[in-house]
């Protein structure tokens, strides 16, 4: 049997179509040219997946640190590490332009003085807020909070009344007008997002000690929030569950509740 020249540069000419299509749609599920994602806590030790997962992805972000100096010693692959503090507004200012989204790991071990959460994890989160309002591109803001957060007593709040300050952090996102996704973690350990399933909740009923929460699943979560239209303005516990399966947890956003506007 012969096969015309023209019949065999018809097929070819259609397997080229099909592997660009699906060249094409994968790029198109991982990076969106217009978006700039600002990662404030970059150096941190979930931060650091998050540029991690994001520099797979080939997305286009900047990583915040407050000191390039220590984050280029912490982490060993290669990044332009951007300094800004956010106690200080006008450095947030500087490098706010053009952002469309924040990812915020923002924490501090510090429980006295300019350091402590009342500055950091409440004031530097309200900064963020005010300087992604006057930029003017920023459309999200995703944030990493705590389980616990809202039981009174937490003994957490020995340590410069952290879940009091996040908490505050927290109101104050969810009463700005840009589009939110706050995900509280239980204890944060170090596997990679997909060793686990996790699991979403909502009303932070878990006690302390009640779950824990690997820093790659929060991270993936955090990034999954900036495209997943279910994920807006929501605020949301996540465990890692190993009898769930891994990445489940994608749908389990359209579940949950938005939060009421104050
Ligand atoms: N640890 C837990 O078990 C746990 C549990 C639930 C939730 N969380 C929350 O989850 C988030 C991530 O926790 P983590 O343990 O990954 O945090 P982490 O390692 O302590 O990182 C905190 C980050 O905040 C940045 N930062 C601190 N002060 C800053 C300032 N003035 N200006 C700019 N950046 C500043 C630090 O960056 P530079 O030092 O480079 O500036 C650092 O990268 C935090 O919000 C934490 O409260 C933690």
């Amino acid at each position: 049997m012969t096969v015309s020249r023209n019949k065999i540069a018809a097929v070819t000419f259609g397997i080229l179509l099909l592997c660009m299509s699906s060249f094409y749609s994968v790029v198109a599920d991982t990076s969106n040219e217009d978006e700039l994602i600002l990662v404030v806590g970059a150096s941190g030790r979930t931060g650091s997946y998050v540029i991690k997962y994001l520099k797979q992805q080939d997305r286009n972000f900047i990583p915040m640190t407050s000191n390039k100096e220590r984050a280029a010693k912490k982490i060993s692959d290669k990044y332009n590490w951007v300094e800004a503090d956010v106690k200080n507004p006008k450095s947030l200012d500087s490098i706010m332009v053009g952002v469309t989204a924040i990812i915020s790991g923002l924490g501090t071990n510090i429980f006295e003085g300019p350091n402590s959460p009342e500055f950091i994890d409440y004031g530097g989160t309200k900064n963020l807020i005010d300087a992604a309002k006057r930029a003017g591109t920023v459309k999200q803001f995703i944030q990493m909070s705590s389980s616990g957060i809202t039981q009174e007593n937490n003994p957490l709040n020995k340590y410069g009344n952290v879940l009091v300050w996040k908490l505050k952090g927290e109101d104050y996102i969810r009463s700005s007008s840009i589009t939110h996704t706050i995900i509280r973690a239980g204890g944060l350990t170090n596997d990679e997002s997909g060793v686990n399933g996790a699991r979403m909740q909502q009303g932070d009923t878990v006690p302390i000690n009640g779950g824990l929460t690997s820093r790659g699943n929060l991270a993936a979560i955090c990034i999954e929030a900036l495209t997943n239209q279910n994920a807006k303005n929501k605020t949301l516990e996540v465990f890692d569950d190993e009898t769930m399966q891994a990445d489940a947890w994608r749908k389990d956003f359209a579940k949950l509740i938005p939060d009421l506007k104050k």
